[in-house]
């Protein structure tokens, strides 16, 4: 550890700022009154903390955060922010905002980067709108060429999972942390990275990950983005499913 830590190179801050540009303009979409999901992420902290910020400052009351991973929980109540979860008995959430790892031009995504894959997808699919942000480095001809897959399986069936993984095409990497420890997530299961290169048929990987028992759920957010606001050096440009 430095006490003068280097700055962040220039495609770094680059991103910084276009991740900040497109999370707080999407909060433009919140109003007073409304249940928001709140993503998890590098991007979807701005948009946490500019809403934060109108809460405090009167311009938005009466909002209800439904935070998709422990972080941003932590995050929100942090700012002042008041959370449910959907376990609470909300079935709606007006808006969330949320990251993305990779997007493609159908406005498909891949998620998951932060291990907060499963909550975020159970978030999306209860969200009348699905706001995506992120910078201009995350979009992508085709699924696969920028990231790797994230794929959440019970420790249980971590091998098996792994081999079945492997034996459909994919390289697998179980994610880990500091100190040679494996990656758990809020659910408690483990992270299978794997690299299928780009991917021909989304459809049919997706119903290949959901025919398997030990797999908890995937990083492909097929269909689930109602709009999407990427960032990118001449502003945001904003997309919406029709
Ligand atoms: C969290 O699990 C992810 O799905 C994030 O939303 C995604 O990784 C985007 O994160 P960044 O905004 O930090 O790139």
């Amino acid at each position: 550890m430095t006490d003068n830590p280097a700055p962040d190179d220039p495609a770094t801050e680059r991103a910084t700022r276009q991740k900040q540009v497109a999370g707080e303009r999407a909060v433009d979409w919140v109003e007073s009154g409304m249940t928001v999901g709140l993503g998890t992420g590098s991007t979807a902290i701005f948009a946490i903390r500019r809403i934060g910020a109108l809460i405090a400052s009167g311009e938005l009351h009466d909002i209800v955060g439904v935070p998709t991973s422990s972080a941003s929980a932590a995050a929100a109540l942090a700012l002042g922010i008041r959370l449910t979860n959907l376990g609470e008995g909300v079935t709606s959430i007006d808006v969330t905002i949320d990251g993305a790892d990779e997007v493609d031009p159908g406005m498909n995504l891949v998620k998951g980067g932060g291990g907060a894959l499963l909550h975020e997808k159970i978030v999306a699919q209860a969200s009348r709108r699905e706001v995506i942000v992120v910078d201009g480095a995350k979009s992508s001809p085709r699924l696969g060429t920028l990231h790797v897959l994230p794929v959440e399986v019970v420790p249980f069936s971590a091998a098996a999972e792994t081999a079945y993984l492997q034996s459909i095409g994919a390289s697998v990497v179980t994610r880990m942390q500091e100190h040679d420890v494996v990656f758990v997530t809020d659910e408690t299961n483990v992270i299978l990275d794997c690299d299928f290169g780009p991917i021909d048929d989304l459809e049919r990987l997706n119903a290949l990950l959901h025919a398997r028992a030990g797999i908890v759920e995937h990083g492909l957010f097929l269909g689930l983005a109602t709009d999407l606001l990427i960032a990118g050096p001449d502003g945001v440009e904003h997309r919406a499913r029709p």
